[in-house]
Formats: C-alpha cells, sequence, structure tokens
C-alpha cells in the first residue's frame, strides 16, 4: 500500500518539504525507533522528552491493556472511576509538600492553560478580582492555547494570533546571555539578578494587578536554558511579597527529567502550580495536568455545595487508559530507581557533551539532568539550517536529536546506557564535521 501523505497537516513541520522526504517511525522500543524502510533509530530526545521509561515499557503497555478489557471511557463530570483518583493520589504522593490537588488534562497546552484560570478563579474567590494579568518569560513556551500563548515568550508562535492575544500579559526577560554563562555545566552561576525585573514590573504595574507568574524552572522548548543559582528562589520570594502565584511549567522537567520527580526539587522552590504532561506516562497515552496547592484548591471549594466550583474541565479529563499509565509509569520510575540511575547518567552525558566544546561553530553547551544542548553559530543569516542538517545527517546516521533554531538539544530516555550516550555524542561530533 503507497501512504498518502498530503491530508494529514503535520503540527509544528515543514510540511511541504517534510512530504518530499518523509522520515517515518513504525516501531520503537527500548531506546530505539525502527523506520518504515527498517532502519533503527537511537532516540536521543525520549520521542519529545516524552518517553522517559523508554519506549513500550512492558509494565506499561500491559496495564493499558488491562485497562481496555475493563473500562474504556466514562464520563468525567458527575462521575468518576477509580483510576482517575488513583493517579491523582500517587501523583501527590510524589509531589512538593503542600501540592495536594490534581487537576488532569490530555496535554501540557491543556494544562497550562488551566493553571491560568485556576489563578484567576483563586483571585475572584478571595475577592481580588482586579488581579487578572499574568507574568511569562521571553522565550518561554506555555503550549499552545490563547493563554499559553500570551504567556510564553516565542514570537514566531504568537505572530499570526497577537490580536487575540490575553490582555495585560507581561514578560521577565529570559535568562540566556552566552558571553556571560557560556559552556556552564549546570546552572549558571551568572543572571540571578535577572528575577529582579520582576520587582520592576511589579512596581510599574502594581502587585494588585498581577495574578500571577508562569516559568518553566527550565526552558526546555527554547533549547535547554538552566536558570542561573538562585534565579528561581528570588522569583519565589518576590511572588510571596505581593501574594503573587508562582506556576512552574514542568511539562518537560517533571516526572524525572532532572534527576527528581520535579524541577522544584531539583531547585528547592516550591511554587503554587506545577503544570505536568509528557513524562507522566512516559508518552504512552497522551496526559497532562496541573498539581495544585491546598489553599488555592480550599479557596476555590466554596458555595453551596450542589454547585460546580470551578467552570472548568475537558471530556478526557482522567481518561482510563491515560490514568491507567500514569500509575503504571510512576510505579516504574519508582520500582526501578530511575530518578537516581538518571543522577548518575547526567554526569557521563555532561562530560561526553561538553567533549564536543572545541568543534566548528560551537558557542555553548549547556546541560542539567537528562537533558542537554548545543548552540551553533548561525551561517549566513540563515537561522536553522546548519542545526537542520546536523539533524538531517544525524537522522541518517541512526540517532534522533531535536533542532529549533540553531539548537541540538537532546534528552535520552532514564533508560539509556553509558555506551548509548557515547553513540549519541560520536554521531553529533561526526555530524558537525560533516555540515560546514
Ligand atoms: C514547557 C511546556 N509547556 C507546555 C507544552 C505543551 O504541551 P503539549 O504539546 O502536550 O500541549 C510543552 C510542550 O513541549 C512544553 O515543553
Amino acid at each position: 500500500m503507497s501512504l498518502e501523505l498530503e491530508p494529514f497537516w503535520m503540527p509544528f513541520t515543514h510540511n511541504r518539504m517534510f512530504k518530499k522526504s518523509p522520515r517515518l517511525i513504525e516501531r520503537g522500543e527500548g531506546m530505539y525507533y525502527q523506520t518504515s524502510d527498517g532502519h533503527s533509530v537511537l532516540d536521543a530526545i525520549s520521542g519529545l522528552w516524552c518517553s522517559n521509561a523508554g519506549h513500550r515499557h512492558p509494565k506499561i503497555v500491559q496495564a493499558v491493556k488491562d485497562q481496555l478489557d475493563e473500562l474504556d471511557f466514562t464520563a468525567p463530570f458527575q462521575s468518576g472511576h477509580p483510576k482517575a483518583f488513583m493517579l491523582a493520589e500517587a501523583i501527590k504522593e510524589v509531589s512538593p509538600v503542600g501540592l495536594n490537588h490534581v487537576f488532569l488534562t490530555s496535554s501540557g497546552s491543556e494544562a497550562c492553560d488551566t493553571a491560568l484560570k485556576i489563578a484567576l478563579a483563586y483571585h475572584h474567590s478571595t475577592g481580588e478580582v482586579q488581579r487578572t494579568r499574568f507574568v511569562g518569560r521571553e522565550k518561554g513556551y506555555h503550549g499552545v492555547g490563547f493563554g499559553g500563548i500570551s504567556v510564553g515568550g516565542i514570537d514566531a508562535n504568537k505572530k499570526a494570533f497577537k490580536a487575540s492575544l490575553l490582555p495585560g500579559t507581561l514578560h521577565l526577560p529570559h535568562t540566556h546571555n552566552l558571553s556571560k554563562m557560556a559552556f556552564s555545566k549546570g546552572q549558571p552561576v551568572w543572571g540571578d539578578h535577572l528575577a529582579d525585573n520582576l520587582e520592576a514590573l511589579v512596581d510599574a504595574n502594581g502587585s494588585e494587578t498581577i495574578a500571577g507568574v508562569i516559568v518553566e524552572p527550565m526552558q526546555g522548548s527554547a533549547g535547554v536554558i538552566v536558570p542561573p543559582l538562585g534565579y528561581l528562589k528570588k522569583l519565589r520570594s518576590i511572588c510571596d511579597a505581593h501574594q503573587i502565584l508562582l506556576i512552574f511549567d514542568e511539562v518537560i522537567t517533571g516526572f524525572g527529567r532532572l534527576g527528581e520527580w520535579f524541577a522544584a526539587d531539583r531547585f528547592g522552590v516550591i511554587p503554587d502550580m506545577i503544570i505536568f504532561a509528557k513524562g507522566v506516562t512516559s508518552g504512552v497515552v497522551p496526559l497532562g495536568g496541573v498539581i495544585v496547592r491546598d489553599s488555592i484548591y480550599n479557596e476555590i471549594m466554596v458555595g453551596p455545595s450542589h454547585l460546580v466550583e470551578f467552570f472548568h474541565g475537558y471530556t478526557n479529563s482522567g481518561h482510563p487508559l491515560a490514568c491507567a499509565a500514569g500509575i503504571s509509569a510512576i510505579n516504574v520510575y519508582e520500582s526501578e530507581g530511575l530518578l537516581a540511575k538518571s543522577r548518575k547518567l547526567e554526569i557521563e552525558l555532561e562530560e561526553a557533551i561538553h567533549s564536543l566544546r572545541d568543534e566548528a561553530h560551537v558557542v555553548d553547551i549547556r546541560n542539567i539532568g537528562m537533558a542537554a544542548a548545543i548552540e551553533f553559530e548561525t551561517r549566513n543569516n540563515q537561522t536553522s539550517m546548519r542545526a537542520m542538517e546536523i539533524f538531517q545527517y544525524c537522522f541518517d546516521h541512526g540517532v534522533m536529536v531535536r533542532y529549533t533554531g540553531d539548537i541540538i538539544a537532546i534528552g535520552p530516555a532514564l533508560v539509556c546506557d553509558e555506551t548509548e550516550i557515547e553513540v549519541i555524542i560520536e554521531t553529533i561530533r561526526s555530524a558537525i564535521r560533516a555540515v560546514a
């Protein structure tokens, strides 16, 4: 059967170019994909920062199959099924102290918009109805809903939609500065003062107008931008001083990517809400959500008890298959010690990737947990060309990386081994040498 490529409008893809020369993956297992033409490809990016336990982990797959034999679907409004409650309990158990309530969605984008709405509902309930502004950050990515692109800071994602964004949204400067922090290992020592810009935004706009601050603790989509030492702590204390909610978007960093359940644990800063998706099921079934501080939940649980407290939810909030996958994935991370394992692998990954420092056109290498990036000089004002060619070379030579702008990002699954890290890095090295 010949495959018709035209009807599928691919997301975040140059459709016309891709369809001339498609890369089609047909199977996956552990660290590896198999392409339609039978090649094995080492997945250095966990799908898309999702498959933290590797592809088709047998226990997670079995849990989903078992769930299909039990219950396919039931409405999440005004009825429920046990696995949704069990999943929320399992997430609560691994969440920072004080964050004990979980709202479920099917994606990170839905989860981001949900968190923004929870923040507004909270302030509405406390009577501070004028707190409607959000503060995001340049280069931030919070999915593609209207809320998410409003607080997000990637211009290309907003350009065509500028007229319809949330009003009053403000942005902190990003923390990426090559002259001050290139080739940092882990957290850069320079840059915590950039958090003071939040104080300036508060002064200029009035703290009483600001509902929440939303940041990715580590900016993933912008190319693994690691927070400077002390930066997140400063954001936390400025938010505390002005009763502003702090929201961490942990869609990439959650569920083990930084060697802890959450970046909040890694950086020792507890936000008021944590947004998650991707790794919660190891990518096996789409699932996302928001973990919410008790005081926020309790503030919204008011009024006559026969009335809906929060007018928000999705048909698939807590889909049985997603819940079964999530419960099983959390169990796998725990029982196989994957977080601790990845803390050891992080050392190997750091050493290996920084060995590319002297290769041509490399202007920065950065890493934390099982996430790392290499940034290249832009060639002839053609942003992305060099990284795209390196990406293609790697794929043709059996390694899947990710590129964004002039950056190659990698995020291997927590189940990978040292040999696989070496293959990934040496393939990237050959690619840099092959691509002018
Ligand atoms: C930090 C962050 N937030 C939100 C999202 C959106 O998630 P989804 O693509 O599942 O909607 C992503 C996706 O990469 C992300 O990295």
